[in-house]
């Protein structure tokens, strides 16, 4: 009875610190959207393009019950969240779990610890995440402010792109061609592409400002296949967290975010009262590439404004400006106050060199050219250290767990096999390996890693978002041309920005460290989808450390089956 008792009054008082269980049913849909004076079937959540806003505290837990009602495998990725232990719930298709089939449900169920700020969530397989993403708002725990002033209001801003046709036709026809995919009609924010669009005079977001407030505009980039330039007309704009972590504030006239990273901003109302556009338009590094490059707008509009008058619009850099990008990155320092520590790994046990970058594949022998659509040729392929990554056909994580054999090689290399001048002009083709069995590099739990992120100039040089999942890691240091041991000098060991997602240079390279502390199966892509359709993808396993609390989780029961 006493231990009972006992038991009850440790349970409580966990519950009060653990904090509470949020519950959400995502049903996964088909709906009929009008845009552009087009109509076509999407597959959301709920019917609702962004899908739903998760909230919660920091500590809380987060239960989504997903219910798949379309003809496709899905899946469901919690974008930044770090799923200590909890790589099951984590959301990439074939690496922490086999997808959830049409009229099946899968319950992800996870405690959001150590993290607030921004983050956002999207499927995980093929292209489904054009239209199936949504906000996740990690509030600071409860009695616990921002380390800014508050604001008036809380806002998020969803960037997304939108074809008028099917976007996994887009896709598919891609990968049969062996060409670049077809350029999208628009972009949104808020589902709404603006006024600059045929048709959309109405179809336009529109944020409704107090003279004098302030606004926290939390920012997402759900974009496909582009980074963008956004900026406020007249405003100056105040970054405070990227990434859902806090950031020293600066202030900027312009900012760059890349799909999958997120940013949170402070703007005031302070202008002449009347309206404002709030403008985004494609930052495109590659050459010879083409993309979507117009502007979606939403409206900053002041209360006293008449709403015949004309929205001012603001300047944006030019698409392949970079200096703006690198200026812009360049001011990202961590928070790095006692609330908000910092923990950069000073020392590193293991150095890891990847190059990411585009590939050709050589036409097969005997392949019609109608589908050799790609560079001299050939099919458009990408990499990571020159292997085009095989998505298996069970998932990873399982793998480890279970010890299943055949689903993958531990012999992903850690560095170049081939050493080449990376971002040397007029490079011949590598031949990227594609082989038969997924490759993954094995790390052990509580390792200092240091990753250097390599572009390459096969191709093009090209700024590519590298994403990866279970970690967050400090970028500290960037530059262009080839990286080399001597610039390790040069690194930000005191106060580097905390990410999730990086745009390594064009032309350049990134170092990141993070401790691998979280046991499990971790993706790690080009969050532009269609480099990470064509193979710029790897994985890492990161083992077991000693005892429970530095081990994977069993899996959930309902876990799919492949
Ligand atoms: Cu935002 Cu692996 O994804």
């Amino acid at each position: 009875m006493l231990l009972l008792a006992i038991g009850i009054v440790l349970a409580l008082a966990q519950g009060v610190q653990a904090g509470v269980t949020r519950h959400y049913n995502f049903t996964i849909q088909s709906h009929k959207v009008s845009k552009l004076c087009s109509t076509k079937h999407i597959i959301s959540v709920n019917r609702k393009f962004p899908g739903p806003t998760i909230h919660l505290d920091e500590g809380d837990r987060v239960v989504v019950k997903v219910t798949n009602r379309v003809p496709h495998n899905m899946t469901i990725h919690w974008h930044g969240v770090r799923q200590l232990r909890s790589a099951w719930f984590d959301g990439p298709a074939y690496i922490t779990q086999c997808p959830i089939q049409p009229n099946q449900t899968f319950t992800y169920n996870f405690t959001v610890t150590e993290q607030r700020g921004t983050l956002w969530w999207h499927a995980h397989i093929n292209w489904l995440r054009a239209t199936v993403h949504g906000a996740f708002i990690i509030h600071p725990k409860p009695g616990l402010g921002y380390p800014f002033p508050k604001p008036e209001k809380e806002v998020p801003l969803i960037f997304s792109e939108w074809w008028k046709s099917d976007v996994l036709k887009v896709v598919k026809q891609a990968l049969g061609t062996g060409g670049g995919p077809n350029i999208s009609d628009a972009f949104t924010i808020n589902g709404k592409p603006g006024p600059l669009y045929n048709c959309s005079s109405q179809d336009v977001f529109v944020l409704n400002a107090l003279p004098g407030k302030t606004y926290l505009l939390r920012l997402v980039n759900a974009v496909l296949n582009t980074e963008l330039f956004f900026a406020i007309a007249n405003h100056t704009l105040t970054v405070v967290e990227a990434d859902a972590g806090y950031v020293k504030p600066f202030n900027t006239n312009v900012v760059v975010i890349a799909p999958g990273q997120t940013m949170n901003l402070l703007v005031t109302a302070n202008q002449a009262p009347g309206r404002y556009f709030m403008a985004a338009h494609s930052y495109e590094s590659g050459q010879n590439v083409t993309f979507d490059n117009t502007t979606v707008t939403a409206i900053f509009q002041y209360q006293q404004a008449s709403s015949s008058s004309p929205p001012v619009l603001p300047p944006l850099p030019f698409f392949n400006d970079t200096k703006p990008v690198t200026a812009f990155n360049s001011k990202l320092r961590k928070l790095a106050t006692p609330e908000d520590p910092i923990a950069v790994p000073q020392t590193v046990d293991q150095h890891l060199f990847f190059t990411v970058g585009l590939a050709v594949e050589n036409c097969p022998p005997g392949a019609s050219n109608k589908t050799c659509q790609g560079p001299n040729g050939g099919r458009f392929a990408a990499s990571v250290n020159n292997i085009t990554f095989t998505v298996p056909t069970t998932a990873i994580l399982q793998a480890h767990y279970f010890n299943t054999p055949g689903v993958y090689s531990t012999d992903f290399p850690i560095s170049p096999l081939v050493k080449f001048n990376y971002t040397g002009p007029s490079l011949k083709n590598l031949n990227s390996i594609n082989g038969t069995r997924t490759k993954v590099a094995v790390l052990p739990y509580g390792a200092n890693v240091e990753l250097i992120l390599q572009d390459t100039s096969i191709v093009t040089t090209e700024s590519h978002p590298i994403h990866l999942h279970g970690y967050n890691f400090y970028v500290v240091g960037t530059g262009f041309g080839n990286y080399n041991s001597s610039l390790a000098s040069t690194f930000n060991l005191v106060d580097p920005p905390e990410r999730n997602t990086i745009g390594v240079p064009v032309g350049g390279w990134a170092a990141l460290r993070f401790k691998t502390d979280n046991p499990g199966a971790w993706f790690m892509h080009c969050h532009l989808e269609i480099h990470q359709s064509w193979g710029l993808d790897a994985a890492f396993i990161v083992n077991n450390g000693k005892g429970p609390s530095q081990s994977l989780q069993p899996p959930p029961a309902d876990l799919p089956k492949c």
